[in-house]
């Protein structure tokens, strides 16, 4: 069986108690934290920083996938490195020099991906796709949660799989927006190894859960079985 990672999106998460919402998906058996960087200039919304990455960082050893809507991108890289992130991706059209802000974000010691918009074209892999850890496709337009699964990225999905499967590398393809149990699967089998769920798991905490978002993980794990 392909080996899957599921990533709740903490944008989603009740902020009053963000600690302990980080925990309790890492426990339910998520295996990255998610962190929607918004500017209120790349996208029109205004979320977290590097200090809310840096608070977060002592609560759990997962991954901290860190997804930066913002532009400029390169003065905010080396902060959120020292704030604890292990993945930082980005959109190519917020930087000038995309070459350059990978290498930025390797030379602090972080995994690099690059983000495509649901209207992104791929073009933007041709150069770099040695260089990357991560493409991450969007399959809604990036600023808020709980917006709909756009069904075009699942054709893109299928061509970014292609063309990591033809480059040899390790590079995780992660889907985010609109994923729920009804299309895990299926996104999963247009190449999908990464799956970003901020209402779907959020929306879905349970008092009656050991920690509060088990069923809601486990749901997603099985509709992944059938793949
Ligand atoms: C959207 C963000 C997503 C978002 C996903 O701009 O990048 O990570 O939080 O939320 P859902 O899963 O609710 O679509
Ligand atoms: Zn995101």
């Amino acid at each position: 069986m392909a080996n899957y990672r599921i990533a709740p999106s903490i944008l989603s998460a009740n902020f009053a108690k963000l600690g302990e919402e980080v925990s309790a998906v890492i426990n339910s058996g998520a295996d990255f934290i998610h962190f929607d960087v918004m500017d209120n200039h790349y996208v029109p919304n205004l979320t977290i920083g590097p200090l809310v990455c840096e608070a977060i960082r002592p609560v759990t050893d997962a991954i901290i996938d860190v997804h930066l809507m913002v532009e400029p991108v390169d003065r905010i890289v080396p902060d959120f490195a020292k704030a604890g992130a292990n993945i930082i991706s980005f959109h190519p059209e917020a930087t000038r020099h995309i070459d350059r802000t990978i290498g930025l974000i390797k030379e602090q010691g972080c995994m690099a991906g690059l983000v495509f918009n649901p209207a992104t074209p791929l073009n933007y892999l041709d150069h770099v796709l040695d260089k990357l850890d991560l493409v991450l496709i969007m399959s809604v337009n990036p600023g808020f949660g709980g917006q709909k699964f756009i069904p075009e990225a699942l054709p893109k999905l299928r061509e970014v799989r292609k063309r990591i499967d033809e480059s040899g590398r390790n590079i995780l393809l992660e889907i985010d927006g609109g994923v729920k149990v009804d299309n895990i699967a299926e996104i999963a089998r247009a190449g999908a190894d990464t799956f970003v769920a901020g209402s779907a798991i959020y929306s879905a905490g349970k008092d009656s859960d050991p920690h509060r978002y088990d069923t809601i993980v486990s749901a997603l794990r099985a509709e992944l079985k059938k793949v």
